[in-house]
């Protein structure tokens, strides 16, 4: 892992997998993870760990089955957000996003529990970033 300056721009520019998060670093026993999304994620819910997401670049939604009802959050670039531990989510991004994420080390992309993982979600606790 680097431990000098890491431009994210480089970084994002150094993979194509989209749904295939790379760690940038680690803060203690959290990973910060970027990715490139477009498309649907799964269903799926984290049931000891909130999930944090910053976007970079375009705009993500993540749709809540909250207890009262679903919704669906907007989240364009510049924009944070955090789900809540336990409440079961799909983060989507029709027209391409980049993304940050804040999450524990060890944290399954498909969390804890989901919904059949389709061929173009790599299901992964994250992949060191090869810069
Ligand atoms: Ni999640």
């Amino acid at each position: 892992m680097s431990n000098g300056p890491i431009p994210l721009s480089k970084a994002l520019a150094s993979f194509d997998a989209l749904w295939s998060p790379r760690v940038v670093t680690r803060v203690n026993d959290y990973d910060v993870r970027i990715a490139k999304v477009e498309g649907e994620h799964v269903w799926h819910v984290h049931d000891d760990t909130d999930e944090f997401f910053l976007v970079l670049d375009g705009e993500l939604r993540i749709s809540l089955r909250e207890p009262d009802a679903e919704r669906t959050v907007l989240l364009p670039q510049g924009t944070a957000f955090t789900v809540p531990r336990g409440t079961e989510h799909k983060p989507h991004a029709p027209f391409g996003a980049a993304i940050l994420m804040f999450e524990p080390s060890g944290t399954l992309t498909v969390g804890d529990r989901h919904d059949e993982v389709p061929d173009h979600v790599d299901a992964t606790t994250g992949h060191m970033l090869g810069i």
